[in-house]
């Protein structure tokens, strides 16, 4: 598979053109925004030109992945690629048209994937007569420094062209994960909790977003709490996956998005790139101080990851994907300190299972119960490894 096309020269296909073209393929790159299509152009000369600099790159390795990659403003180019990966406008109707017309241009053994976040792949390949050529292969932002990639067959994609799209995103050095076409795949269903209880902890009342970042730092090792989080993501991106993947599942209960992201959201206090969302990040204010309560803090955070336990057990017994796979998702696509399923087997299941007992019969609310899985292993006094 040599020549390898990218549809969408924004955030998420420049990386990608990046990441195929370092690894030796031709790269075909198309947007139908010129003034897209030169900004990534310019973008990939600054970013080899640092890299060289750095010495992550030897001057000859930039060149060569410069004149590998070839910025198209036609599609009839991509003819003979081996693989398409389009990376444009998060937009079904979009999306379906393009599929469609790339159909026609390209070879019959030619795969079409897609870098789709919230989109089913049985949608997007119901564009296609050739349906069993489309997948999901879901690249994490930056996508040059982001090791994960999520492999999404889709209900009709041929089982050899999942195994080829695996191989080859393996050799261009990416950790690959296997995961069936559901919202948000693993990572953008299984880390809804880490911010939805958050949230729910501070509507409580019961701490403020710097102790409740604190408290997850502290007492988990994540290396940013669940607002900063937020606040780094977007809050516009953030409101808008959640809502996503809870109308998706419909309606289910622990992935009920919040009132207070909603306003936020709103208000367009996105975060960072605006200046204020949980935080205010304007110059000269000062950052709020967390209550440093120890028992607060591990209450905070116990509550947190035995949502997360659970989200991970449940999707292990609804066959998301292996174990294995969970808890590479996790760790190398948002960086947690270590796997769920691990973390669960070290907390010990039966202490997960009390604590999201106690809540469920708290609450009464559906958004606690307790995961069939564990639920059984329990029982069975089972460890996932
Ligand atoms: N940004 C992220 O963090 C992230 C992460 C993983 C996946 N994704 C997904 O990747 C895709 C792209 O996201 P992005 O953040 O790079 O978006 P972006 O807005 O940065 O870039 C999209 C590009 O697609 C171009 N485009 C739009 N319609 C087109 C068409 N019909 N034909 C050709 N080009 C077209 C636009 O001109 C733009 O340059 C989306 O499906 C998104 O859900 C995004």
């Amino acid at each position: 598979m040599k020549q390898i096309g990218i549809i969408g020269s924004g955030a998420m296909g420049a990386g990608i053109a990046q990441v195929a073209a370092t690894a030796g393929h031709h790269v075909i790159v198309y947007d139908n925004n010129q003034t897209a299509l030169g900004q990534a152009k310019t973008n990939l000369d600054a970013t080899l030109k640092k890299l060289v600099e750095k010495q992550k790159l030897t001057d000859e390795k930039a060149k060569s992945i410069l004149s590998n990659t070839q910025f198209a403003n036609d599609l009839n180019q991509f003819k003979n690629c081996g693989l398409i990966i389009e990376a444009i406008i998060e937009n079904i109707d979009v999306k379906q048209k393009l599929f469609s017309d790339l159909e026609a241009i390209v070879s019959a053994t030619c795969i079409l994937a897609s870098n789709t976040s919230s989109l089913s792949i049985a949608s997007i390949a119901s564009a296609c007569k050739k349906a069993e050529r489309v997948i999901g292969i879901h690249f994490f932002n930056p996508a040059p420094l982001m090791p994960l990639v999520e492999i999404i067959p889709g209900i009709l994609t041929d089982e050899n062209v999942a195994n080829d799209a695996r191989a080859l995103i393996d050799s261009w050095g990416k950790v690959t994960v296997l995961t069936k076409d559901t919202p948000g795949f693993i990572v953008n269903r299984v880390a809804r909790s880490f911010y939805g209880e958050a949230i729910r902890i501070y509507e409580e009342g019961m701490a403020d977003f710097s102790t409740i970042d604190w408290a997850m730092k502290t007492y988990g090792g994540f290396k940013m709490g669940p607002f900063e989080l937020m606040d780094f993501i977007g809050n516009d991106i953030n409101y808008k996956v959640t809502e996503s993947v809870w109308t998706q599942f419909f309606f289910e209960p622990r992935f009920k998005p919040s009132l207070t992201q909603k306003r936020l959201y709103e208000a367009k206090l996105f975060g960072r790139k605006s200046g204020r969302g949980y935080y205010n990040y304007a110059e000269g204010t000062a950052m709020p101080q967390p209550k440093q309560d120890e028992e607060l803090g591990k209450y905070i955070f116990n509550r947190v990851i035995t949502m997360l336990i659970n989200e991970a057990i449940d999707s292990l017994y609804l066959q998301l994907a292996t174990k294995e796979d969970l808890d590479l998702a996790m760790t190398k696509g948002v960086n947690y300190p270590k796997g769920l399923l691990k973390w669960a087997d070290e907390i010990g299941l039966k202490n997960v299972y009390t604590s999201l007992d106690v809540m469920y019969e708290l609450y009464n609310e559906d958004r606690y119960r307790p995961s069939i899985l564990l639920k059984m292993m329990v029982r069975d006094e089972k460890k996932f490894y």
